[in-house]
Parts: structure tokens; sequence; C-alpha cells
């Protein structure tokens, strides 16, 4: 079982330098490509793919190949699903939820798993698993900064990725939190944009997320 005092694993650490997660629920893997190289271009070497589409396996598949690129399963809500995840080349798996039998598969193969949680319950749990970095997940619909504020006051030894209502406006707000590691969010990757494969507008949207991370460290 992977030691949460061990070191942190490569796309952790990814996440730890970028702050940033986009997260997209993509519809026609033909884009993926596209969309993968706007956010490489736009400084974002980072995707969440979540398993809500029919389109992720194979959009997975075809990140997988871009080098560089950190490709993470998002909405793995099963260890049927990790599998498929993994198979197809995720690196790291994202949860709504906090599932234990997600969470331990992941653990007894040693695979990078950020879980979903909203309550105190919830963190001791992840906890109790042994987790460290948690999602944070729906954010603006469960408090958002305030909330995690809050949790971050009893959990400080806790790293947080709030996903969920979080965008460019917002954004500052959750990252100047000491607990929060990095953001997620599907404002980078508009679905009307990869639809249309307005591609440039994702690397400047991605840009721009980019840009504000930069400010705050050096702030
Ligand atoms: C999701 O569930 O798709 C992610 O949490 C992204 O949420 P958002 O669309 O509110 O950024």
């Amino acid at each position: 079982m992977a030691s949460p005092a061990g070191p942190e694993p490569g796309p952790l650490a990814s996440l730890r330098a970028h702050r940033l997660v986009p997260v997209v629920a993509i519809r026609d893997a033909d884009a993926v490509l596209g969309l993968a190289e706007a956010l490489v271009a736009g400084g974002l070497p980072l995707i969440e793919i979540t398993l809500r589409t029919e389109a992720a396996p194979e959009a997975l598949r075809r990140a997988s190949t871009v080098k560089n690129l950190v490709v993470v399963a998002g909405t793995v809500t099963t260890p049927d699903h990790v599998k498929l995840a993994v198979d197809c080349g995720a690196k790291m798996i994202v949860s709504p939820g906090l599932n234990t039998r997600v969470v331990e598969y992941c653990l007894a193969h040693d695979l990078p798993v950020v879980p979903g949680v909203c309550t105190p319950t919830e963190i001791e749990t992840a906890r109790n698993l042994g987790l460290k970095t948690l999602k944070f997940f729906p954010a603006e619909a469960y408090g958002g900064v305030r909330t995690l504020k809050a949790l971050g006051d009893v959990y400080k030894d806790f790293s947080f990725v709030p996903t969920g209502g979080v965008n460019l406006q917002n954004l500052g707000d959750y990252l100047k939190l000491p607990i929060v590691l990095a953001c997620g969010g599907s404002w980078m990757v508009p679905a009307d944009a990869i639809n249309d494969r307005r591609f440039g507008d994702v690397e400047k949207l991605a840009r721009d997320a980019v840009a504000l991370v930069e400010t705050l460290a050096l702030a």
C-alpha cells in the first residue's frame, strides 16, 4: 500500500506546481488532441477527463499519447472504472465522493487518488484511509471559500482541490487559502469551444488561469 508519508507521486507534484486542473466531459474523442495541445500551449500540461461520456475511454487513450501531459481520470466511482481508466493510460484518479472501495483499490495499486469530500466526517474517514489530498466537491454549492476556510482551520494537515463552480473570478480566493493545493474546473475547457474546435479560446483561458496563479505566487 502506498504510504502517505512517502514521496509525492508525479501527478500530485504536477498539481502542486500548476495549481490548476482543467476538467472536461468530452463528447468526441477526435477533439482531445487539439484540446490537449491547447492546454499545453497555454502552460497547463494537465487534463482531467471525466468518465461521464462514451468518448471518455478513447479520449484518455489519445490524451495519454501527448508528451509531458499529465492525464487524470475523473468521475471515477467504482474499482472497474479505475481499471478502465488505468488501461486507457490515466495516471491519477479523481472521484466525486469518498468511495472506500475505489480508494482502497487505488492505494493497493500505488495509484494516486483524490476523492471528493465536503464534511468533517468524510475528511476523517479519508484520514483513516491514509489520504492527505482531497477534492472539495462541489465547492461552491457547499459553501465555497467560507466552508473550506473553516475546514482548513481544523484539518491543517490536509490539502484540498476545490472543484465545482470555480472560475477565473473566484479562483484567487481559493488559491490564497493555505490548505488549497490546486483548483479544478471546466471554465478553462468550455464544451462549446471544444465542440466548435476553438482551441485558441481554450489556450487563452488556460493562459489566463496560469497568469493568475503566477501573480499569486509573486504576491
Ligand atoms: C465537474 O463536476 O464537472 C467538475 O467539478 C467541474 O465543475 P465546474 O463545471 O463547476 O467547473
